[in-house]
């Protein structure tokens, strides 16, 4: 009983923060590709110094590392909640603490001040793709949608671990490469160049407009299958289409001299 109530609680203080595994490692592989080559050399250069061999499979770890109490002051960085009453987010909505929006500047910063911190790195890729995920950029009453009940094919899950990683999979990301490539391989100039515009603020508030189309289309217990996939498919693979596009420009800004 003793071993139940800590696993209920453990599940319960530790609501997922990212989208999957398989998100992030999407995410900075195209990121990978299409930034410049000093940016990618200075890139394999910050992962020789971390415990990382792949910069793509590096992209998780500031969710792998959310166990130590020595970065309990990150976990606050995954996202920022903004009031459901407002239709956007603003930097007002960040608390002091910080937020997704005050991190991805602060590791920027960090990047640029210190080539070998490695952590700023890997921090600043994680949060780009996570603020790309609709739900980090939602309301704090029921955490970013971690405590909001829907079924996913007759199974019981939540709207946030939906976003995260149950369309994703559903979508075929996680067992097959040739998907993720051909994402890439879609992305037009013209999207590319029209996403690189704007800055932290405006993607989340990109996100912030998704969250709140869904919600409107939530509805207690509802069940998720064919249709709503079909629904946000496009939306779900622009997400993370835009967070590699963005995460290669941050990355040249803060790695290439050359680039500012
Ligand atoms: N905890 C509280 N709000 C959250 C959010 N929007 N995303 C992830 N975790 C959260
Ligand atoms: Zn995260
Ligand atoms: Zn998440």
């Amino acid at each position: 009983m003793r071993i139940l109530i800590a696993a209920a609680l453990l599940l319960l203080s530790n609501p997922l923060q990212a989208f999957s595994k398989t998100g992030h490692q999407l995410i900075c592989d195209m990121a990978y590709q299409l930034v410049s080559d000093t940016t990618r050399l200075q890139i394999d250069s910050l992962i020789a110094a971390s415990p990382y061999q792949q910069f793509s499979q590096s992209c998780s770890w500031a969710d792998e590392m959310r166990a130590d109490p020595a970065f309990d002051y990150a976990s606050a960085l995954h996202f920022v909640n903004f009031s459901r009453d407002k239709k956007q987010v603003s930097a007002a909505d960040c608390p002091a603490h910080g937020c997704i929006l005050s991190a991805i500047t602060d590791m920027q910063r960090r990047l640029k001040q210190n080539r070998n911190d490695w952590q700023a790195l890997l921090f600043l890729a994680h949060f780009t793709g996570d603020l790309h995920q609709p739900l980090h950029v939602s309301f704090a009453d029921d955490l970013g949608g971690n405590r909001t009940a829907v079924y996913f094919y007759g199974l019981p899950n939540n709207l946030h671990g939906v976003w995260d990683f149950a369309l994703l999979k559903q979508l075929g990301y996680e067992t097959d490469a040739n998907k993720a490539a051909a994402l890439f391989n879609r992305i037009s100039a013209k999207q590319r160049s029209a996403w690189r515009q704007g800055n932290a603020l405006s993607w989340a508030n990109e996100s912030a407009a998704l969250t709140l189309g869904i919600y409107q289309g939530y509805t207690p217990g509802m069940l998720i299958d064919d249709s709503y996939v079909l629904q946000y498919q496009a939306i779900v693979e622009q997400r993370l289409q835009q967070a590699g596009v963005r995460l290669a420009l941050l990355f040249d800004q803060s790695l290439d001299a050359t680039v500012n």
